[in-house]
């Protein structure tokens, strides 16, 4: 039965998705020609860093989190992770850094989670063969997001 392929290639999507965030150079490559490996340089002081990298690993994990409530058909509970940790941007102390172009894709991170939530919350319970492909293509696309500035930028 078509649904029961689902929480696999949500699983197999989740790999894929972490593989994107711990890794950005590899995820560079993955660009069509026209990207480069040359991601634009953001200078900020150690400690400013440190936070910088602490809350991209809340990303991370909150993330996995969502995948994970993805691949066991809770969307409900998907759709709060993505309302709690991702669609809120934090105004942390390393904002003022980040140029114009970061603050852009980080807005369109956390829109995407925001519409993920919209989905997932909309789905029924079980979800429908329908659910599934719409919310796994929304979650995509917060990866997608993550994935597109991990290509452009990098932190010193
Ligand atoms: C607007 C830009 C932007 C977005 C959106 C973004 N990141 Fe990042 N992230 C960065 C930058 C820049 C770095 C530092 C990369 C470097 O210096 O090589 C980073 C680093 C990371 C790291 C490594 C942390 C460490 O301790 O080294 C993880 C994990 C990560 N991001 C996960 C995510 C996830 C998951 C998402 C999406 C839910 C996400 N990020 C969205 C810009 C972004």
């Amino acid at each position: 039965m078509a649904m029961s392929a689902h929480p696999a290639v949500v699983l197999a999507l989740g790999s894929l998705l972490a593989f994107a965030g711990l890794q950005p150079a590899r995820a560079a490559d993955a660009q069509p020609a026209g990207a480069t490996n040359e991601r634009t340089v953001i200078k900020m002081p150690p400690d400013m860093r440190a936070e910088f990298l602490d809350h991209m690993s809340h990303h991370m994990a909150a993330l996995n989190d969502v995948i994970t409530a993805v691949a066991s058909g809770n969307f409900q509970h998907a759709a709060q992770v993505a309302r709690d940790k991702l669609e809120v941007g934090a105004g942390k102390g390393f904002g003022r850094y980040l140029p114009i172009k970061f603050r852009e894709m980080g807005l369109a991170m956390h829109r995407a989670a925001g519409e993920f939530a919209t989905a997932a919350e909309a789905a029924s319970v079980p979800p429908s063969a329908e659910n599934w492909k719409v919310v796994s293509g929304k979650l995509g696309e917060i990866s997608a997001r993550c994935q597109a500035c991990h290509a452009t930028f990098r932190v010193e």
